[in-house]
């Protein structure tokens, strides 16, 4: 259950709709080649990438337990808050049809501001996909959705995350306890990167 950032963004009315509006109309394509909007038609694909506990076990935002109807509910409801404005599911695809990875994009847009989650297929782990491909969703996210924050969690054993995310210059703010969709907690780090920060540290 993602949770809004510890700091706190108040978006104008104008905002909050221009972020609606952005995420609403965000073109998943202009992020990469295969990244598509997950459907239901997905759910069996997604839930073959995510039965694989080295993809899923780290996340904690996942449905659990993970069958092919939570993973079913879990498409509905991440559909249900794009048309809010709210958020967006974002498979990458190849042809031959397996779902290489995702991400979870959960947008506040009355507070300006986002996290993402996401996974890659354990064949491509470990290679720096992962490093390459969040710093390029990071900076689709501050460009294309409009949100000047954004915050990620990873959990305290997650090394790879952790190192990835501190090289792409998020800033930690202690930890927190991030709530699972079945009632329980996980210990985890907490970053946050706002869009003065990213934009000081992109090249131009
Ligand atoms: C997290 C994930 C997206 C990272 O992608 P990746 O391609 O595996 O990661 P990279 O190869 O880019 O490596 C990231 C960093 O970890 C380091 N690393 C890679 N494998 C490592 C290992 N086995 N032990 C320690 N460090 C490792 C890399 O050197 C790199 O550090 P650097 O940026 O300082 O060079 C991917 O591993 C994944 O999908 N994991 C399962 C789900 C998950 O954990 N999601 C994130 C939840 S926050």
């Amino acid at each position: 259950m993602a949770a809004p950032p510890k700091t706190v963004l108040d978006a104008s009315a104008a905002e909050e709709k221009a972020i609606r509006e952005a995420v609403r109309n965000a073109d998943p394509a202009t992020l990469g080649t295969g990244r598509v909007l997950a459907t239901e038609a997905h759910a069996g694909a997604a839930f073959d990438l995510l039965a694989d506990p080295a993809v899923s076990e780290p996340i904690y935002a996942l449905p659990k337990p993970l069958t092919l109807a939570s993973v079913k509910a879990w498409i509905a409801d991440a559909e249900a808050a794009r048309e809010r404005g709210e958020g967006l599911l974002i498979l990458t695809m190849v042809e031959s049809g397996p779902v290489m990875g995702y991400a979870k994009i959960t947008v506040w847009p009355d507070r300006a501001s986002a996290e993402l989650g996401g996974a890659l297929r354990t064949s491509l782990q470990g290679g720096g996909a992962g490093g390459a491909g969040a710093a390029h969703t990071i900076a689709w996210i501050f460009k294309t959705l409009k949100v000047r924050l954004i915050c990620l969690t990873a959990a305290t054993d997650n090394i790879r995350s952790a190192k990835l995310i501190d090289r792409m210059g998020f800033k930690r703010k202690g930890e927190r306890d991030a709530l699972r969709p079945d009632g329980t907690t996980r210990r985890s780090i907490y970053w946050e990167l706002t869009r003065d920060e990213w934009e000081d540290a992109s090249p131009r």
